[in-house]
Formats: C-alpha cells, sequence, structure tokens
C-alpha cells in the first residue's frame, strides 16, 4: 500500500487513453478518483466496469477498482472538488483547421474546473495539466480562465502545473506504473513541491528521474520528445529507401550499427511504413505550427511529415510497379491498427494506403486481429473487412504487411503460397523471414532491403 500522502481523493477529467489509464492506475494504488468523461457512452462503460479502450491489463484492473468503489465516473464536473485536491486535466488537443491545437477541450475542462472551485471550500486545490498544449497555454491560457471562472489567484486559491505524459499506446498501464521520468512545470515552487510529492507517495519505494521547471519548458519537453521520435523514424525510413537502392543494403544491420553507437542509441531505429498514431504525427504539426506562427524555420519538421508520408506511398508505387497496374488487382492488407497491441487506427499507415489503392482501383480486402471496427468506421464499406487472415488472403494477387502484429509474423510460407492467386508480398514492417520464404518460392519486397527477387 501506499506511504505518504496522496490527499483526499483525486479527480481527472477525461477518459483518454492518458486520463483513463491514469484513473485507474490511481484508483488500483487505493486512491479513491473520481474521472470525468462528457461522452455518456464512454462514462457508462467505465461505470459499468468495461473498458472504452483495448489496452492490454485494463480491462481487468478497470473491472476491480470500479467494483471495489475506488473509482467513480461521471459526466460532469458538478461537485467534485469537495471530494478531492488535485485534478488532472487530461483531455485532448486535436489538430485544428491550421494545424494549431484545437485547445477547446482544455479550456472547457478549465472553465468547469474554476466554476467548481468558486463554490468549493477545498482551500488551496492543485490543477495539474497533462494534455499536451504548446508552449505557454498552461500559463497564458489555462490560468486566466481558472482565475475567471474561480474569482481565485493562482498560487493562493489553487495551484497549477504541467505535467507532461509519456505513456505509449499498447503498454500504457505498464508505462503509467514504470514512468522512466516524470517532468513538472511550474511559476510557484510550492505547486510544483506539492506534485513533487505526490508522485514520490505514489512511486514509494521507487525513485523516478524527475525535472522541475517552468510551464513552458514541461509543455516543449512534450511536444520535443514526440518530434524527436518521429525524427528518427524518419531518418531511418530515408536510410531505408538508401538501402534499397544499393546492392546488398540492409537497414535493420545499418540500424544495428547505429544503436551501438552511446550517442544515438538503439530505439526508434525500426524502418517500416512511418509514424502514426494520435500523438507522433499530431505532437508534430503543433511544434511546426508554433514555430512557423514565430516566424522559424520549419523545414526540418516538414521534412520529417514528407518522408513519413512518401514512405506509405512507396509501397503502393512498389505494388503497381510489380503487379503491372492494380485495377482489379486483389490485395490483402494485412494490419490496421497504426502499431500493434492497439485498435487505434488514427493516422495509421494502413488508411493511406487503403484510399491509394482504391484510388487506383485494387480491390482490398483487409485483416486486423484488433481494429476492424475502428478501421470500418473510418475507411467505410469500400474495402472488405475479415476476421481470419486466411479469408483476407484468399485468392490475393498480393499481400501488404503494414502492421507488425505478431501472427503476420507466424505465417507459414506454405499456407501463404496455397492461398494466394500470385504469391507477391510486400512487408512494410520487416518482421517476415525473406529467405524461407523466397525459398517456398514466394516473391517478397521487404522494405529496406535490397530486394532481389521481387
Ligand atoms: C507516443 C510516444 O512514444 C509516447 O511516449 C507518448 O506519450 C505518446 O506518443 C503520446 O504523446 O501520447 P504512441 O503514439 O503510443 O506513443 O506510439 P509509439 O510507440 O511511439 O509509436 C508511434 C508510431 O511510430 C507507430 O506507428 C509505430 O509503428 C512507429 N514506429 C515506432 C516506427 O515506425 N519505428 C520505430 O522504431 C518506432
Amino acid at each position: 500500500m501506499l506511504a505518504g500522502d496522496l490527499g483526499r481523493g483525486i479527480g481527472v477529467i477525461g477518459a483518454g487513453y492518458v486520463g483513463l489509464t491514469l484513473s485507474v492506475f490511481l484508483a488500483s494504488k487505493g486512491v479513491r478518483t473520481i474521472c470525468v468523461e462528457k461522452d455518456e457512452v464512454k462514462a457508462g462503460k467505465i461505470m459499468r466496469g468495461v473498458s472504452p479502450i483495448h489496452e492490454q491489463g485494463l480491462p481487468e484492473l478497470l473491472q476491480r477498482v470500479v467494483r471495489d468503489g475506488m473509482l467513480e465516473a461521471r459526466t460532469e464536473v458538478g461537485d467534485m472538488l469537495e471530494r478531492v485536491d488535485t485534478v488532472f486535466i487530461t483531455v485532448g488537443t486535436p489538430t485544428g483547421s491550421d494545424g494549431a491545437p484545437d485547445l477547446t477541450q482544455v479550456k472547457e475542462a478549465s472553465r468547469q474546473v474554476g466554476e467548481a472551485m468558486s463554490t468549493s471550500r477545498t482551500a488551496t486545490p492543485l490543477i495539474v495539466v497533462k494534455s499536451t498544449v504548446p508552449p505557454g497555454t498552461t500559463w497564458h491560457v489555462v490560468r486566466p480562465i481558472i482565475e475567471e471562472a474561480s474569482g481565485r489567484a493562482c498560487g493562493d486559491g489553487f495551484h497549477l502545473c504541467v505535467n507532461p505524459e509519456f505513456l505509449r499506446e499498447g503498454s500504457a498501464l505498464q508505462d503509467t506504473m514504470n514512468p522512466d521520468r516524470i517532468i513538472i512545470g511550474a511559476k510557484h515552487s510550492e505547486a510544483a513541491e506539492r506534485l513533487k510529492k505526490f508522485y514520490e507517495a505514489l512511486y514509494h519505494p521507487s525513485k523516478i528521474p524527475t525535472l522541475v521547471t517552468t510551464p513552458a519548458n514541461a509543455e516543449l519537453i512534450k511536444l520535443a520528445t514526440n518530434a524527436y521520435l518521429a525524427l528518427k523514424i524518419s531518418f531511418i525510413n530515408l536510410i531505408s529507401q538508401i538501402c534499397e537502392a544499393t546492392e546488398d543494403g540492409d537497414v535493420g544491420v545499418v540500424a544495428e550499427g547505429l544503436g551501438l553507437d552511446p550517442r544515438i542509441g538503439p530505439l526508434f531505429l525500426r524502418a517500416g511504413l512511418g509514424f502514426g498514431g494520435s500523438c507522433l504525427p499530431k505532437d508534430l504539426r503543433a511544434l511546426r505550427w508554433f514555430a512557423a506562427s514565430r516566424g522559424l524555420d520549419t523545414s526540418l519538421f516538414d521534412a520529417i511529415i514528407g518522408i513519413n508520408r512518401a514512405q506509405r506511398l512507396r509501397v503502393v508505387e512498389k505494388a503497381e510497379s510489380k503487379l503491372g497496374g492494380l485495377a482489379g488487382k486483389r490485395v490483402a492488407v494485412l494490419g490496421l491498427a497504426f502499431k500493434p497491441g492497439t485498435d487505434d487506427v488514427r493516422e495509421a499507415a494502413s488508411l493511406e494506403i487503403i484510399r491509394e489503392l482504391l484510388a487506383r482501383g485494387a480491390e482490398v480486402r483487409a485483416h486486423d486481429p484488433a481494429a476492424l471496427d475502428n478501421a470500418r468506421q473510418v475507411i467505410g464499406e469500400s474495402v472488405i473487412y475479415c476476421h481470419r487472415v486466411e479469408d483476407c488472403l484468399n485468392g490475393a494477387d498480393l499481400a501488404i504487411i503494414v502492421t507488425e502484429w505478431p501472427e503476420y509474423a507466424a505465417l507459414d510460407p506454405s499456407t501463404l503460397k496455397s492461398l494466394m492467386r500470385n504469391p507477391l508480398i510486400i512487408d512494410g514492417r520487416r518482421i517476415l523471414n525473406t529467405r524461407r520464404l523466397i525459398e517456398a518460392g514466394i516473391r517478397i519486397h521487404t522494405v529496406g532491403l535490397h530486394n532481389p527477387s521481387a
């Protein structure tokens, strides 16, 4: 159980990946947690102990904390401040029409917290902005909204911190339980100290490296981290294109060699079909927008985005040239989620690839172990969705591995050969054993590999 003081209870506004995982984790540690989610369907599911997202370990723990009465979900902030001392704002900040992050939900959450504070007897609640926002937002947007709605002054009637989140989808719970760092941004040392103490109690006895800084630095650390991860991916994807143009290049080996340099490190150097998801592309755009709005150079951000898109389109070009045109050809798309372990298709490579295949006249069949329903909502009925990978491959002229689900890596060459009309594979995620497939008489093009067979 907990050592130290975690206060009376915690409020969390927004039950996305960050908010829901945080809520469930806090509740599992014995903290009474109230999660506010304006989407009634989502809130209803949480109240019944049903996870609205596909995330390893979350359904079981959610069920337990709801049953134990440690987690409550509701649609309004209401009297929440009578029962909690700390409120985390974890609402979404999607990209707006001009590339700037849309802060509507952050503003709305700030106003609701401020209004709740105006009638609350809680002396100095701590408000923590975990949503990813551009530098300056917490101090210049969130603070004045809360001050105006509450009639209280920051640093006196309430405390305010920025505290970015670094969890990854697919391992959200694990990452929340074991963060690699804690970043706290605050103007007042008392505010930072309170959040620091909270985390010390929460993660006791382990000590997590903690950096206390200004709000703008904390906000920027989050955006810069995701932009840097995206940079690494686009860099290795550019190298993968160069590998394909060499006599015997293999980007996997090049990445391994690069990763041996401790100044570079081995992570996020997996070449493939680029980065997707709700964070890397969005945060990169937010940083680009911020730089552009201050008249700064955006060419590096533009290049990262451009390479990412080109990497996906290259696969379609390759498919077209291998099949001598795509019109009427049956293409099996294996994997729709933006990465394995999630049902999330936001900015997934699959969406762009499928759009392009359809535009060029291909008949597309798609499989994914988790994301079929979400993909259907985005793509619609122009694709045949298959629950079994065999149905997807049946009669196909080409199969493209778009998401590196382990079950695709385990596909048996003889099964592939017997099911497909034309045994040709584009391995966009580099998970298949190229040599084995060639030996079995299958033509394969692997991204980042000199491909004599295809
Ligand atoms: C990312 C960050 O990794 C988290 O630290 C951060 O908290 C989160 O965004 C966020 O801002 O909320 P996530 O979007 O879950 O997490 O996914 P990643 O694991 O970072 O993968 C992003 C994309 O990059 C995926 O499409 C993945 O396939 C791709 N990727 C990743 C590569 O193509 N190569 C790699 O080497 C690594």
